[in-house]
């Protein structure tokens, strides 16, 4: 039964984030000013082990959760992450899906496909391969992130690619990536950079508006607005009238969603967090670790849920954007 909260808002997608680390410091996620050398990480004992995670996940299900995606930091560096998926595909009418940065796929994208991965979400935000080693701060060439999509798609893996575009660093490769994408059957999201966290010095006029976004594809290659394939499907979709597939936006800043939001978010360290802006988690990592039965696990979901009534991006304001806010990388992107 799904858990309504009280907006009515059922619970239908989780994301977990399996940890807090990564191979990229993306200036708009980890700067390196920030997560540097000093930058202090969860211990390992305090991740969630991966039988604890599939045991929440069975808990999340029973609340209505229909679609689960694992992420991070980058779910990738985590040891064996197959064996996670492998786990997590054990689970009956489950979507199971994955964001990465696309660092390791080549090597992983079997093994996922193996385990039991649906479909796979990679993060890619220029092809220039100047823009994207600056953005990624490593200096990580774009060419292997494309091998890592092929690999994907290779085993027979859907794949989404995931754009955040920020204004005056990747901007000008919105149409670059159309171009590029168009035809392939990988579905491009761009997603306008957001004031999550408090280390990537967020300011609107960072902010390129989804609707400039879809002007500037549509000026080249001409696109019609689809329906959403379901309720809280945070991407505004938008296929080319040539027949050449389909893209998303996802316009959190400047058309907020959060009227549809049936998104939980559970971090690395067991903490279930109601919305992406949320201030303070819940802890569930106790409750897993105590000798409590599986009907407790699933009844303390859902009384954190009923209760939910974030809204945040509905509400950003003065007010809100000096809140302690958590990091992408921890609660889960
Ligand atoms: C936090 S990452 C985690 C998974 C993986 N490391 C990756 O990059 O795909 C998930 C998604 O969040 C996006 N993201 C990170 N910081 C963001 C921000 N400030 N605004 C919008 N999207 C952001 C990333 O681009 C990525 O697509
Ligand atoms: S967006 Fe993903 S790849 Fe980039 S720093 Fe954040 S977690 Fe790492």
């Amino acid at each position: 039964m799904a858990a309504l909260d009280r907006f009515q808002r059922p619970l239908r997608d989780l994301r977990i984030s399996i940890t807090d680390r990564c191979n990229f410091r993306c200036v708009y996620c980890m700067p390196k000013e920030v997560f540097g050398r000093d930058y202090e990480f969860l211990p390992r004992t305090d991740l969630l082990t991966f039988e604890e995670i599939e045991r929440l996940a069975r808990a999340f299900v029973a609340n209505g959760v229909r679609k689960l995606r694992i992420t991070g930091g980058e779910p990738l560096v985590r040891r064996d992450v197959e064996g996670l998926i492998a786990l997590l595909a054990g689970i009956d009418d489950l979507d199971l899906t994955l964001t990465t940065n696309g660092a390791v796929l080549a090597a992983k994208a079997q093994a996922l496909k193996d385990a039991g991965l649906k479909r796979i979400t990679v993060s890619l935000d220029s092809l220039d391969d100047a823009t994207f080693r600056a953005m990624n701060d490593v200096d990580f060439p774009v060419a292997r992130v494309l091998e890592g999509i092929d690999a994907a798609s290779e085993v027979g893996l859907p794949v989404k690619v995931n754009v955040v575009v920020k204004r005056g660093l990747n901007d000008g490769d919105v149409l670059g990536l159309a171009r590029h994408f168009r035809g392939t059957g990988h579905t491009l999201r761009f997603i306008e950079y957001m004031d999550v966290g408090h280390t990537n010095g967020w300011r609107m006029d960072d902010v390129v508006p989804a609707a400039e976004i879809v002007r500037t594809i549509d000026a080249e290659f001409p696109v019609e607005a689809i329906e959403p394939a379901y309720r809280g499907e945070v991407a505004r979709r938008w296929r080319y009238v040539d027949g050449a597939g389909e893209i998303g936006v996802i316009a959190s800043v400047t058309q907020p969603f959060c009227g549809d939001c049936t998104r939980a978010r559970l971090s690395a360290d067991g903490k279930l967090y109601t919305c992406l802006f949320a201030v303070r988690g819940h802890d569930l990592r106790a409750l897993v670790r105590s000798d409590a039965d599986d009907t407790s696990l699933v009844d303390a979901i859902a009384s954190v849920w009923r209760v939910r009534e974030d809204r945040y991006s509905e509400l950003r304001s003065a007010a809100t954007e000096p809140l302690e806010k958590v990091e992408m990388s921890y609660i889960g992107g």
